[in-house]
């Protein structure tokens, strides 16, 4: 039996809706009267918020839990949370008798009680997914910062064949509408100037304002709400509705993230992706005719089972084709239990990183590019860090591109600037100052 931990550290290794899940536990915790500690040495219990979309991130998560252990032989108490927990389980406790209580994403609301157990000598494993039940049990958002995250969406139903997700997710699960609303309106009295909507699959949200375009335009009425955004979508549930709110709604921010996985039909049909080329470049087309600066990002997985050097190459030509303004890109990673895993035609290693490396090269040439025609738009960066240099601050644009300035200013505020130099990953600004407007 240890004591009741007095102090805490959430450790968060996933996507925004693993952050966001990170920051409520932390919040829940901190109703409960813990106190978040200065790093993991001083916390009494940590909370690994882990990620299982690939090999590596799942991997990551073991390997802190070694970490944890201090040079005179104590550790703190530790919970593994997050999509690993889901995915293993009571397996986890076999793997690491380190481990002293699991809780899946759907069932970290009940965290006090199993800290509780755990203290007293128990290994406690909750994995039960109640879908929106949690919502209801935790606590009102506290200061969040500038940016803040709110998950309007769990879950997701698309079962690509590589994915984990509707496996450590469980099925879709659309938060009623005053609940979220009630939540954005917490987080702007709260502090948060701009609201990213999070969800696997955020834009087949549905509710009492009937798609997510609807969401949008009603929390598009929140006074001091200024930047709305929403991530990540799936390009077959781009309604015609929400492209259009692009055009419509001033607070909607002009960046799109669709991922398209692969260039290949091919491709995409083994990923079970329900889109073609044909109808993401559509898509895509119909996005910059109503917002013609709109940023559009993607998600890419390169060396998927089957995959040749001609799909490869017609992944290549999207790219091109679409000029993406930022992107993710992923070697495949087999994941236990999704039908790819046992897919025939596996690439070898070495073509997979050659594959990734050729990829990025030209991921990061558009996003030069895309970065340099914005020089000398004058637009507006919400401050959301300190720069490296002295007096110098980072802002986010409305494209999403990180922005530095020599400003007094402060996180949180919101100002005018020109741009003025484009990097890879980021672009340089100069204050527009009342006398030169
Ligand atoms: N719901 C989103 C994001 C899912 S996870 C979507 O549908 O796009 C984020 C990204 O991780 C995916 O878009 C995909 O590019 C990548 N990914 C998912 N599973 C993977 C796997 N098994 N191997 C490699 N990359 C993967
Ligand atoms: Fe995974 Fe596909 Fe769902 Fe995205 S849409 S979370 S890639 S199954
Ligand atoms: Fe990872 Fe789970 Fe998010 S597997 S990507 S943390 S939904």
């Amino acid at each position: 039996m240890t004591s009741l931990p007095k102090t805490f550290r959430v450790k968060s290794f996933g996507c925004q809706m693993n952050v966001y899940d990170g920051e409520r536990m932390g919040e829940l915790l901190d109703a409960e009267g813990l106190r978040a500690a200065a790093d993991h040495e001083e916390a009494d219990l940590v909370v690994l918020n882990t990620c299982h979309i690939r090999e590596k991130a799942a991997d990551k998560a073991y390997s802190d839990i070694g970490r944890l252990k201090r040079e005179d032989g104590s550790r703190p108490m530790i919970a593994l949370a997050g999509c690993v927990a889901q995915a293993e389980g009571a397996e986890a406790k076999a793997r690491s008798p380190m481990i002293d209580l699991v809780v899946g994403p759907q069932a970290y609301h009940r965290l006090p009680r199993m800290i509780a157990e755990a203290a007293a000598g128990a290994r406690p494993v909750d994995t039960d997914m109640p879908a929106i039940s949690k919502f209801g049990a935790l606590p009102a958002r506290r200061r969040v910062g500038p940016s803040a995250f709110l998950t309007v969406q769990e879950g997701c139903d698309k079962f690509c064949t590589y994915c984990v997700v509707p496996y450590t997710r469980g099925a879709e699960v659309s938060r009623p509408f005053a609940d979220i609303e009630s939540e954005a309106r917490g987080l702007v009295e709260s502090g948060a100037r701009e609201i990213t909507l999070l969800g696997q699959n955020v834009n087949a949200w549905t509710g009492a304002c009937g798609g997510l375009d609807g969401l949008i335009r009603a929390l598009a009425n929140i006074d001091g709400l200024e930047r709305i955004r929403y991530t990540t979508s799936h390009p077959a549930d781009m309604t015609d509705a929400l492209i259009a709110a692009h055009g419509e709604v001033d607070k909607l921010m002009p960046y799109l993230h669709l991922p398209v996985q692969s260039g290949s039909d091919r491709i995409l049909k083994a990923m079970n992706r329900s889109h073609s080329v044909e109808s993401y470049l559509r898509t895509i087309a119909k996005a910059r005719a109503a917002r013609p600066d709109i940023a559009i990002s993607g998600d890419f997985i390169v060396g998927f089972p089957g995959e040749t050097e001609e799909d490869f190459t017609s992944t290549l030509s999207i790219v091109d084709t679409v000029g993406y303004a930022s992107a993710y890109s992923f070697k495949f990673s087999a994941r236990p239990g999704t039908p790819a895993a046992n897919m025939e035609g596996a690439v070898p290693a070495h073509i997979m990183d050659e594959r990734l490396q050729q990829l990025q090269e030209r991921l990061a040439s558009h996003s030069l590019a895309f970065n340099r025609r914005c020089i000398g738009r004058d637009t507006s960066i919400l401050i959301d860090r300190k720069g490296r240099q002295p007096g110098q601050m980072i802002g986010k644009s409305p494209w999403l591109q990180s922005v530095f300035v020599d400003t007094e200013a402060r996180i949180g505020d919101m100002l005018d600037v020109t741009l003025t130099g484009a990097f890879p990953n980021s672009l340089s600004g100069a204050l527009i100052t009342a006398a030169a407007a």
